[in-house]
């Protein structure tokens, strides 16, 4: 293909990249950003396996890797379950990360074969984009391994804090620039590999503080991180399309990690700096909690109070994932809907895990999207709402976050469930949620605690719901 062509197909496939995240940005055009995504994809390899220094050899190669690759990656994508997601996009990114490393180490040890200089002398520019390419490569390689390790429970979720850790990774972080400087001026393969092992370090150090409830939000910034990575192999292999996708994942990254970061409440630093998010146990099981009392329902009691209601808003929060309960769930709001009541689901920026999570499961079960409202779109309609039909989920509707100042949720904007006339809370205990923070709403007179898995209570509420 001529060098033009590429030029132009590069540049097409880069327009779709940038239509692909426009179409993600809703529910309603997630599926055409998906197939813009995938044309941009096809279009990028295709190009680029029609190079001229593509030659036989390195096209049977780069076959099998991509047989491989995608083999386990299709095996990967049936087998996973929603709720394991995060931990998924933590393990793929350190493959990106690993992908970097492996790519400046080919650029630093062969250099003719990029046309970057020869051993030892390399361009200057050549060596800075290897150096930080190399670096965050390798910082993304080890922080997403502890990210996918605390996600999936490997390690604790803890956050891990040792007296000195920020003046520690900030002596390790002048060492590492002043390493990159005089990798310049000696290209020494010591001096790369001491880039290496100590990127490697920090990686470890910076996400292992990070306690487990600040997780998504690492995995969004690694994910940042692993695009400016890539923007690095682009300009070490000079290729136009991995530096524009390269910063289109960086920039688009690091924007989830501010949006999740907002809707914490949270500053960016509080997350790097990690310490927050310990797994503190609330009260377990019971009905009492020192002097306060909870009001505890069944199936009955919830389906004849929605019965009767005219309105009602159905929060889900993590617990309906856990339990796949958005099926039944469904079920149960066409039974409602059936009997004349108005039903609407509302959804908060960080309910569930990780971005978009609640909405993508209520489109699972064909939720239709008109019913389904952000957070400042039907928070001030709870006071005119009969029920608030809470499934599973917890910190997002916590009045702490509005009262005390000493809660790790203060400032947090929260769905104001208990602004209806009932508030019914589908959950199994009365343990805290992630944040660790007890719910002073479970207490409340206006609540009714249905204590149970969110999927086998659900089940019943809408046996009681055909009965009546
Ligand atoms: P949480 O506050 O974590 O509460 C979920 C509740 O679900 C738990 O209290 C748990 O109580 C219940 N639960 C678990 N399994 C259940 C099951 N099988 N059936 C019924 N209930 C079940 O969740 P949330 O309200 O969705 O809030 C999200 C939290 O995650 C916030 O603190 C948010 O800041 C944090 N977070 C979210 C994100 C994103 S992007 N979504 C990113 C970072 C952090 P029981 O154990 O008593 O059942």
């Amino acid at each position: 293909m001529s060098g033009g062509f590429s030029a132009f197909a590069y540049l097409v496939a880069s327009v779709c990249f940038i239509m692909a995240l426009r179409g993600l940005s809703s529910p309603t055009t997630a599926r055409r950003g998906n197939l813009f995504g995938i044309a941009a994809m096809t279009i990028a390899v295709f190009t680029t396996l029609t190079l001229p220094a593509i030659t036989g050899l390195s096209l049977l190669w780069i076959i099998i890797a991509v047989g491989i690759g995608g083999t386990i990656g299709t095996l990967v994508a049936l087998r996973i379950v929603m709720t394991a997601l995060p931990q998924l996009i933590a393990a793929f990114h350190s493959l990106v990360g690993l992908a970097a490393v492996l790519v400046a180490a080919a650029a630093f040890y062969a250099p003719e074969a990029f046309g970057i200089g020869t051993v030892g002398h390399i361009h200057a520019g050549s060596v800075i984009e290897m150096s930080l390419g190399v670096a965050i490569g390798a910082i993304t390689f080890t922080g997403s391994i502890i990210a996918f390790a605390k996600l999936q429970g490997l390690v604790s979720g803890k956050p891990l804090i040792f007296s000195g850790q920020h003046m520690l990774n900030l002596a390790l972080g002048i060492l590492l620039l002043v390493l990159i400087i005089v990798l310049m001026v000696a290209q020494s393969p010591v001096i790369f590999w001491a880039i290496i092992v100590l990127s490697l370090a920090l990686g470890f150090l910076i996400i292992l503080p990070i306690g487990g409830a600040d997780m998504p939000v690492v995995v969004s910034m690694l994910n940042s991180y692993s695009g400016w990575a890539a923007a690095g192999i682009g300009f070490t292999l000079a290729n136009p399309v991995l530096i524009v996708v390269g910063a289109l994942v960086g920039s688009s990254g690091a924007i989830l990690s501010y949006i999740m970061c907002k809707a914490m409440n949270r500053s960016f630093f509080s997350v790097i700096l990690g310490g927050f998010g310990g797994e503190v146990a609330g009260p377990a099981g019971g009905a009492d909690m020192g002097d306060k009392t909870i009001k505890q329902g069944a199936a009955a009691d919830a389906a004849f109070i929605m019965d009767q209601a005219s309105s009602v808003i159905i929060v889900p929060g993590y617990g309906m994932a856990v339990a796949q309960a958005q099926h039944v769930l469904r079920e149960m709001v066409d039974l409602l809907k059936e009997k004349g009541v108005e039903v609407r689901y509302a959804i908060h920026p960080v309910a569930g895990r990780m971005p978009g999570h609640m909405n993508v499961l209520l489109a699972e079960a064909a939720v239709p999207y008109d019913e389904v409202l952000e957070l400042d779109e039907i928070n001030r309609d709870f006071s005119a709402t009969d029920v608030a039909f809470v499934i599973g989920a917890n910190d997002i509707t916590n009045p702490a976050a509005k009262t005390d100042k000493s809660s790790p949720i203060y400032g947090m904007p929260i769905l104001n469930v208990e602004d209806a006339g009932t508030v019914l809370f589908i959950k199994r205990s009365l343990a805290s949620g992630y944040a660790g923070v007890d719910n002073e709403l479970f207490y409340r007179d206006n609540t009714m605690m249905l204590l149970d898995d969110a999927k086998k209570m659900c089940e019943n509420i809408v046996k009681a719901l055909e009965q009546s």
